[in-house]
């Protein structure tokens, strides 16, 4: 009991480090990726590559982009990377405390026979090889040929997303990818992008030559990562909805979004410019609207004819889902009623009909990795009682 109490506090302090470090991280990605594209281009002198003012908090703000470097180095000089390694170790150290810990309910996929340290073992590999393959993409050729190479990692995050809904539960599998492609932002940051930096500012030390090359490297992958910001940041809010992670082609659904989320960033990459591309909008609101009515619900599949009583109703709740959801709970593991959720009385049952309708019939996403084994046909019961209570 209270060992979960205090890993609780320790997720929800995580969490808490994990999102304002990660707001810092992408907020500062945003506001570069603006400055670059808002930058006035001046033509007239050889050491500024252009300027820009703005007004922000009560007050005036100029400030200048060099071409090369400046005269000499200025103190203090600031950088931008703690953000980004403390939002992978808070994430990793989440990613540990909420899904490594209970593999075996929340990390495996209902019925597993993998043991909790070999699903472990998987997830951290994925989290290691897909940043060699992206980095090997990224130093071959085929980076320069954007569209191959965008098929490529698509069909690489597309073919994990795959194989880890054979092992894990959907939840958990959007949690890998969106870790995953977390750990090729920050590792761009730590073996690229800061390294890059470092030459740069030994470069202007020794008022060397800097090769294009150099300032490009850096660049790529500061650019890969304002696209993999979305895709991230949605992985990250999914796992609230299990309209989204509830099907049998969750996989698929998460590399549709992908889709339509880094079409977002782009046609507000094109619109910086002042390139906007209308036809772009056309898309993504086409294909939103696909999403959402192919996944939506279908109301009639599961519902079992017969009037049910609602005593019937009772003894599934009890069954299926009070060892969690009670003031008392019977779980192994969860030992203090998730989310607060109580399903005692029969007055906890009518008030939270539509929320029992809503995980244990339109999605399946409860029970929790169907641990108290619910069958189909409970489901329908729920499903004709909900009907019911909804036509009156
Ligand atoms: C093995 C434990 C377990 C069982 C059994 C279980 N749940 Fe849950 N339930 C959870 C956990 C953990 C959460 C919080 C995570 C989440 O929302 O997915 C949760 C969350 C919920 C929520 C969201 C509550 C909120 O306010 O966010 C609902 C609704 C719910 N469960 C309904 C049910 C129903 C209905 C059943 C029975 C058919 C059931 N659960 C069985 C563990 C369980």
């Amino acid at each position: 009991m209270i060992k979960l109490y205090l890993i609780d506090w320790l997720s929800l302090a995580l969490k808490f480090l994990h999102i304002i470090v990660g707001i810092a991280w992408i907020g500062a990605s945003f506001y570069f990726n603006w400055l670059e594209n808002k930058l006035q281009r001046i033509g007239n002198r050889d050491d500024i590559a252009g300027h820009l003012w703005a007004v922000h908090g009560g007050g005036f703000y100029y400030l200048e982009k060099y071409n090369k470097y400046p005269e000499t180095l200025p103190e203090p000089l600031h950088w931008f990377k703690w953000e980004a390694y403390l939002t992978w170790i808070s994430g990793f150290l989440l990613l540990s405390v909420v899904y490594y810990l209970n593999a075996s309910s929340t990390l495996l996929i209902n019925g597993s026979t993998m043991s909790p340290v070999h699903g472990v073992g998987l997830s951290v590999f994925g989290l290691g090889v897909i940043w060699l393959i992206y980095d090997f993409l990224c130093k071959s050729a085929i980076v320069d040929k954007t569209v191959i190479f965008i098929g490529i990692i698509l069909a690489c995050v597309t073919l994990s997303a795959y194989l880890y809904s054979t092992i894990f539960n959907p939840k958990a599998v959007y949690m890998q990818i969106g870790a995953m492609l977390g750990t090729i932002m920050t590792a761009n940051v730590f073996f690229v992008i800061i390294p890059v930096q470092k030459k740069l500012v030994a470069a202007c030390i020794e008022r060397a030559e800097v090769s294009s090359e150099l300032g490009i490297k850096g660049y790529i992958r500061s650019r890969h990562n304002n696209y993999f910001t979305l895709p991230v940041l949605f992985t990250m809010m999914s796992i609230h909805y299990p309209m989204v992670y509830s099907n049998t082609y969750s996989w698929l659904v998460l590399i549709g979004v992908f889709v339509v989320v880094v079409l977002i960033r782009h046609y507000f990459n094109l619109k910086g410019v002042g390139k906007a591309k209308n036809s772009l909008i056309g898309l993504i609101v086409l294909a939103l609207l696909l999403l959402i009515f192919s996944l939506a619900p279908n109301s009639t599949d599961k519902v079992n004819m017969a009037k049910v009583s609602f005593s019937e109703v009772e003894k599934i709740i009890e069954q299926r889902c009070a060892s969690c959801h009670s003031t008392n709970p019977t779980d192994d593991f969860f030992t203090v009623a998730p989310s607060g959720f109580v399903l005692d009385t029969e007055a906890q049952i009518i008030v939270n009909k539509d929320r029992i309708y809503q995980r244990a019939v339109a999605t399946n996403s409860m029970p929790l990795n169907n641990k108290t084994n619910m069958t189909v046909a409970e489901r329908g019961v729920l499903a004709a009682w909900f009907r019911e209570a909804d036509d009156e």
